[in-house]
């Protein structure tokens, strides 16, 4: 295994006295983790873990979540100094790369990326396929996996230059594409990047100017959004992640690698989550139903309903991609002013959090808010539609998709993913001719 710091070995032992003595891995932080990949040769066995709960899948020195304690580090620096401190694209270059960047390097990295914000003419035509009120992360995941009909000219996964030019590629262009999704639906031309401004200025600006009026971005919430973009730019080994590792296992482009992921991270219970609150928020307001209502509806196991933004398969503990994001809300809509029309969606999800965090269900689950719960509230303020928030988390993630590709392709751990199963379908038996069943 690459990257352990130290080695153990732990003996699993069947009913039948058949032992495996199977290597121990200690990481830099974390809970130790057994290699069990000696166990099918030595003890005729596979290990059962259903969304992979229990399961390293790799080895990874991007970023690290302590879910108990509530730590996220990338690439060892928490993530409250990088939010204060840093902006989105030094932490891609983090991310990417492994250090904080240097001036220069900065410099260099800032130019590759403005290089590369525009699109193929081509690509530009695709929109014009797709019905008006298409789901934005519909035309995303569509448009990104047809970059790779557009960029073969540099797509040679084992050259270290050709992956670089594609990582890049795909981080300038992801805010134009969203930003032609958005365009598109509501009818107005779309604006070319300006590569005078910032990566976020230049996303809003693309958002929401028009060719007839000059346009300049309110640093509010261009400082807001830099923030946002940090917060969602890498999790470790997410389902969206996970994805994209599985998918560029068998070789496949990384286009339509990061494709796979922004499908993956449409669903609710990941980066949809975001959209899903605000409809949550919305029924609460709106509804004569009280929060409490919502609570009960959210406990009850005979009902779908779910606290949406609430709960986390690794923190244990308040996400600190929430308090940091509470706060920044906090500090939005104060600056709006207080009766903008966003604040009874915040009040309403205070007063979610301060009864759920008193309730047994919830205490006893550990279920806290995650990054998803007030996101929305701050993206909603800023003018963003409802259904460009889960974009928003597509364009944050993009690098952290191909920090983790990057990392896999240069493992030599790196053999295809595959998992087992634990098959339960009929004995054999044999055809029988249709006429005679
Ligand atoms: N509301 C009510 N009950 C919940 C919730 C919730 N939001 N989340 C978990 N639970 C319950 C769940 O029913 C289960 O109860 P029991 O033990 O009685 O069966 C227990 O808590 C453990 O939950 P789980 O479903 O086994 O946990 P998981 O790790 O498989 O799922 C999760 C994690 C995030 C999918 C889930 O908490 C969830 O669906 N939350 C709402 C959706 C959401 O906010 N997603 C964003 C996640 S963070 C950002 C991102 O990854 O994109």
């Amino acid at each position: 295994m690459s990257n352990n710091n130290s080695q153990d070995t732990v003996r699993i032992t069947r009913v039948d006295g058949e032992a495996a003595d199977l290597p121990l891995y200690h990481g830099t932080y974390g809970t130790p983790c057994i290699d069990v990949r000696g166990m099918p040769r030595d003890i005729d066995c596979f290990t059962y873990d259903p969304g992979y709960a229990t399961t390293a899948s790799c080895s990874s020195s991007i970023t690290y979540i302590d879910g108990e304690q509530g730590v996220l580090l990338y690439r060892g620096y928490p993530i409250e100094q990088l939010a204060e401190h840093s902006s989105y694209l030094e932490v891609c270059y983090l991310l990417m790369y492994g250090e904080l960047p240097t001036i220069r390097q900065m410099h260099w990295f800032r130019n590759r990326i403005r290089y590369h914000s525009m699109v193929h003419e081509a690509l530009r035509r695709f929109y014009e396929g797709f019905r008006h009120d298409a789901h934005p992360m519909a035309i995303m995941e569509t448009t990104t996996s047809a970059l790779s009909a557009f960029y073969h000219d540099k797509i040679d996964i084992n050259d270290p230059e050709h992956r670089e030019i594609c990582a890049h590629r795909l981080i300038a262009k992801m805010p134009s594409m969203a930003s032609y999704a958005y365009k598109y639906s509501i009818g107005q031309p779309f604006m070319y990047p300006d590569n005078d401004l910032g990566f976020v200025e230049n996303f809003l600006r693309m958002m929401f100017a028009v060719p007839a009026e000059e346009y300049r971005p309110n640093p509010v919430f261009v400082r807001a959004l830099e923030m946002i973009l940090i917060l969602h730019a890498d999790h470790e080994q997410n389902a969206s992640t996970s994805t994209v590792r599985l998918v560029s296992s068998s070789g496949a482009n990384p286009f339509a690698s990061v494709a796979a992921g922004i499908a993956s991270l449409w669903g609710p219970a990941h980066g949809g989550a975001n959209e899903a609150v605000i409809n949550m928020l919305e029924e609460i307001t709106q509804s004569d139903a009280t929060v409490e209502d919502f609570i009960e509806r959210a406990k009850d196991k005979s009902d779908p309903f779910k606290l949406m933004g609430f709960g986390h398969r690794v923190y244990k503990n308040y996400d600190p991609r929430a308090k940091l994001i509470r706060q920044a809300c906090h500090d939005l809509l104060n600056e709006l002013g207080e009766d903008n029309e966003n604040q009874p969606l915040f009040e309403a999800a205070m007063e979610l959090e301060r009864i759920a965090l008193e309730d047994e269900y919830f205490v006893e689950r550990k279920l806290y808010p995650n990054v998803d719960f007030y996101s929305g509230i701050m993206l909603r303020a800023m003018g963003i539609p409802l259904n460009m928030f889960t974009v928003i988390f597509a364009i944050a993630r993009t690098v952290g998709w191909i920090a983790h590709w990057n990392e896999m392709m240069d493992d030599p751990e790196l053999r295809i993913g595959r998992p087992r199963q634990l098959y339960t379908g009929p004995e054999r038996r044999d055809y029988v001719d249709i006429g005679e069943r």
